[in-house]
C-alpha cells in the first residue's frame, strides 16, 4: 500500500486550473503585470541573441566550413518544432515556470523536477557561458580603443590561461543588481539593448557583404554532413532563450495571446539574423581563417574586409552591450523558474520572497547571481555551452512530449494557440532534440548524467517531502 502511494505520488500532476490560478492576476506571487507583446518579444530576443552568434559561431565554423550556414538552419528547425510546442503550452498554462510548470501539469512531479533541474542548465549555466563570451569582447574593445587588455589571469577561462574570470563575475553581478530594482526597469533597459544589437548585426552584414566572394563558399561542405551536425550541436546554443518569454507569464499583460506570439516572432527574428550573419561571415573570409582562436571573430572579419579599425571597434563595443542583455534576461528567467519551484515546495521558501517595493524576488536573485558568477569565474566556455545545450534539449524534448500528453488528457482545455500538423510537429521536435544531443561530446553526457543523479538525490531527500501537492493530498485524506 505504502509503495503504491509512493509510486503514485511521483506521477501526480498539478491541476492546470490550480497552476493558472496561483499565477493568476499576480495574486499568487505578487509579480506585477507590466509586459506587452513588444516587451515579451524583445525579452525573448534579448535572451537569445548574444554569445552564440558573436563567439560560438567562430568556434563552430572549423567543424563545418561554409556549411556552418546549414548548421544554423538545422538548429533553427530543431528550435522551431520545440518553439511551436512552447507556444501551445504557454498559451494554455500562462504562468512563470516555463517548461517546469508545463511538465508538472502533464507528466507529474518527478518529471517536472527533472525538467526544472535541466532548466538550471538552460538558464543558470548559460548565463555563465554568456558572461565568459562578454569578457572576450570587452577585452577586444579595450584593446582596440585604448591599447590595453585586462590580463588573461582575470579575464579568461582556465583553458585559456585564466585563474579567476573577474570580467565575467563583474557583468553577472552588475545585472543581478539591476534585476533587484524590478522587472519593468529591467524590461526598459532590455528593449533598448535589443534594438541596439539588431542594428549592430545589420551593420555587420552590410559591411561584411561588401567583401563577399563566392569563391570562399567553395567547397561548401568540406567536412560533410557529419561536420554540419557537429557544428549544429555547437550553434544550437545561439538559439537558446527564445522560450524566455514563457518565464514571464505572470508579468505579461495578456499572456494567453502574447506569449505564443512572442515565442514564435522572436525565433523568426533571430533565425533570419543568424543565417545572414553566418553567410556574410563565410562569404567575406576563407573559413579556414575563421577559427575558435580568433576570439572576437565578427570583429576580426570587419577588420579584414575594410582594412580599417573603426568598424571592428564599433562592433566590439556593441557586442559588449548586446551580450549584456542576454545576461540580464536569462538571469531574470532563472529567478522566475526557481520562484515557481519554490511556490510548489520543491525548493526552499526563500526563493519566493518578493520585495514589496520593487516586486523583485530579492534573495532568489542574489543566490542565482552568486552561483552563476562562481561558475563563470572558473569554467571554460565550451564546457559551459555544451552543458547548457544538453540540459535545454532535454527540457525541449519534454515540452514536445507535454503537448501530446495534454492533448490526450485534457482535450477540451482552451488553447489560444495550437501547434500545426499535430502530432507530426511535436514528434519531430523530440526527434530533432535527440539528434542534436547525439552530436554533443561524451564528457558532456557524463556531466549531464551526474547532474541528473544529483538532482534526483535532492528530489528524494528534500523536494518530495516538502511538496505542496503532497501536503494538499494529505490534508484531503
Ligand atoms: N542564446 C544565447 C546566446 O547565444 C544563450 O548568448
Amino acid at each position: 500500500m505504502a509503495t503504491t502511494t509512493f509510486w503514485h505520488s511521483l506521477w501526480r500532476t498539478k491541476p492546470v486550473d490550480q497552476i493558472v490560478s496561483e499565477g493568476g492576476d499576480g495574486e499568487g506571487g505578487g509579480l506585477k503585470r507590466s509586459m506587452g507583446l513588444l516587451a515579451l518579444t524583445f525579452f525573448s530576443v534579448g535572451a537569445t541573441l548574444g554569445t552564440g552568434i558573436f563567439v560560438v559561431m567562430g568556434e563552430a565554423t572549423p567543424l563545418a566550413g561554409p556549411a556552418v550556414v546549414l548548421a544554423f538552419l538545422l538548429s533553427a528547425v530543431t528550435a522551431l518544432f520545440s518553439a511551436l510546442s512552447y507556444a501551445e503550452l504557454a498559451g494554455t498554462i500562462p504562468v512563470s515556470g516555463s517548461s517546469y510548470s508545463y511538465t508538472y501539469a502533464t507528466m507529474g512531479e518527478l518529471v517536472a523536477w527533472v525538467c526544472g533541474w535541466c532548466l538550471l542548465l538552460e538558464y543558470g549555466v548559460s548565463v555563465s557561458a554568456v558572461a565568459v563570451g562578454w569578457g572576450q569582447y570587452l577585452n577586444d574593445f579595450l584593446d582596440k580603443a585604448f591599447g590595453f587588455t585586462i590580463p588573461d589571469a582575470f579575464s579568461q577561462a582556465p583553458d585559456k590561461g585564466g585563474i579567476v574570470n573577474l570580467t565575467a563575475v563583474f557583468i553577472v553581478m552588475a545585472m543581478t543588481f539591476l534585476l533587484l530594482r524590478g522587472a519593468s526597469e529591467s524590461a526598459k533597459v532590455n528593449t533598448f539593448m535589443v534594438f541596439f544589437k539588431l542594428a549592430l548585426l545589420i551593420f555587420f552584414c552590410a559591411v561584411a557583404f561588401t567583401g563577399f566572394e563566392s569563391g570562399n563558399l567553395k567547397p561548401f561542405m568540406p567536412l560533410g554532413m557529419a561536420g554540419v551536425s557537429a557544428a549544429a550541436s555547437q550553434v544550437f546554443f545561439s538559439y537558446i532563450g527564445f522560450d524566455a518569454a514563457s518565464t514571464a507569464g505572470e508579468e505579461a499583460k495578456n499572456p494567453k495571446r502574447d506569449l505564443p506570439l512572442a515565442i514564435i516572432i522572436s525565433l523568426a527574428i533571430v533565425t533570419i539574423m543568424y543565417v545572414l550573419v553566418a553567410l556574410a561571415s563565410v562569404g567575406a573570409m576563407p573559413w579556414q581563417e575563421l577559427n575558435g582562436d580568433t576570439e572576437a571573430s565578427l570583429s576580426a572579419i570587419l577588420t579584414d574586409v575594410t582594412g580599417q579599425t573603426w568598424p571592428a571597434l564599433l562592433l566590439s563595443a556593441g557586442a559588449v552591450i548586446a551580450i549584456t542583455s542576454v545576461v540580464l534576461t536569462v538571469l531574470y528567467g532563472q529567478t522566475r523558474i526557481l520562484f515557481a519551484m519554490s511556490r510548489d515546495g520543491l525548493i526552499p521558501k526563500i526563493f519566493q520572497k518578493v520585495n514589496p517595493k520593487t516586486s523583485a524576488p530579492t534573495a532568489n536573485t542574489l543566490i542565482v547571481g552568486c552561483a552563476v558568477a562562481f561558475l563563470a569565474a572558473l569554467v571554460p566556455l565550451d564546457q559551459l555551452t555544451e552543458a547548457t545545450s544538453i540540459g535545454t534539449l532535454f527540457a525541449f524534448a519534454l515540452v514536445n512530449i507535454g503537448v501530446m500528453v495534454l492533448r490526450r488528457t485534457k482535450p477540451d482545455l482552451p488553447r489560444s494557440f495550437k501547434t500545426p500538423l499535430y502530432p507530426l510537429t511535436p514528434i519531430l521536435g523530440v526527434f530533432f532534440c535527440l539528434y542534436v544531443m547525439k552530436g554533443l561530446r561524451g564528457v558532456t553526457w557524463l556531466v549531464f548524467i551526474a547532474w541528473t543523479v544529483v538532482g534526483l538525490a535532492f528530489y528524494f531527500g528534500y523536494s518530495r517531502r516538502n511538496s505542496r501537492l503532497l501536503r494538499q493530498d494529505k490534508e484531503l485524506t
